[in-house]
């Protein structure tokens, strides 16, 4: 008998995204995708359609847990979540973001919660917020062989600092200072950047000059890569939509035009049908009718 496969279509085994992969990308003149998410169906979905990054983004608080900002998230929300992610995406890259007060605290808290998003939630690396400020404990982080994502520009969790969600580095002197940012994670060893609301000719600029691939959030087409925040992508956070979000599709609208059909078929009894029941054999029945029967005499 013949062992030769039905096929000679050779079977490409998808690989497993690393940090190194997005280095790759970036020397090939490859874009790099991510996206967020929070669960374990999000996830799954994400891994099918081959985007190369899963951010697990603090942006939970906000899309999914309905909190103003990002700053009330604390390790143990992320890590609920990073735990759902990574038991639904295989080849993806998993970043877990570290929450506000995580990494700022000490160095040693800042080692120690990195560690937590790999050793308890299955991430891969960890992202944190801000430049020249953050260097030490993103040198630490690294020393203890977790992969840091770096993310300069709007960064929302100094929010009140920065007076609101609006965009960054609009002046030159603020732009310039990004610039070194960028270069100073880069040195330290970041694996990528985040570039979040700067002017496209600045992101452009700044990832012209870094080895390392940039991902733009409200950053123009100049980065290395694209990120968005799924639920903004798929339309399921109404309450605002950022001016650099494209939506592809109105989730929102689908779910709440489901749920009112749900309504309908309960409140008219079209629902369940007997196609949603689960039948008794007749013989059962007739027994249970006659126990039922005897017991109330
Ligand atoms: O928390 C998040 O989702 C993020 C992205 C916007 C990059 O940091």
């Amino acid at each position: 008998m013949s062992t030769q496969p039905v096929s000679s279509v050779p079977v490409i085994k998808r690989k497993k995204t690393t940090v190194q992969t997005l280095r790759g990308k970036k020397q090939n003149g490859e874009v790099i995708s991510m996206l967020t998410a929070y669960d374990y169906p999000t996830a799954l979905a994400i891994d099918q359609a081959e985007i190369d990054v899963i951010l697990v983004g603090d942006s939970l608080g906000m899309v999914v847990l309905g909190y103003p900002n990002t700053l009330p998230v604390t390790m143990e929300d992320m890590l609920h979540h990073c735990k759902a992610v990574s038991r639904g995406a295989q080849y993806a890259l998993l970043v877990g973001d570290m929450p506000f007060m995580s990494y700022q605290v000490s160095v040693a808290e800042a080692v120690r919660n990195a560690g937590r998003f790999l050793q308890e939630a299955g991430m891969d690396a960890v992202k944190l917020e801000g430049g020249r400020e953050r260097l030490e404990a993103i040198r630490a982080i690294l020393a203890a062989g977790i992969p840091v994502m770096g993310h300069l520009g709007l960064t929302p969790q100094s929010v009140n600092q920065l007076g609101g969600f609006r965009p960054q580095g609009r002046e030159a002197a603020a732009a310039q200072r990004l610039v070194e940012d960028a270069l100073l994670l880069q040195d330290a060893g970041c694996f990528a950047i985040v570039l979040e609301s700067l002017p496209a000719r600045l992101a452009k600029l700044i990832s012209e000059r870094l080895e390392i691939p940039t991902i733009g959030i409200g950053a123009g087409a100049g980065c290395d890569g694209q990120v968005l925040v799924t639920h903004d992508l798929l339309g399921l956070f109404d309450r605002f939509t950022p001016r650099f979000v494209k939506k592809y599709a109105d989730l929102h609208g689908v779910m709440a035009q489901a749920f009112a059909a749900y309504k309908a078929d309960v409140e008219g009894r079209a629902f369940p049908a007997a196609e949603h029941s689960v039948e008794m054999p007749d013989q059962e029945w007739q027994v249970l009718l006659e126990v039922v029967a005897n017991a109330s005499h």
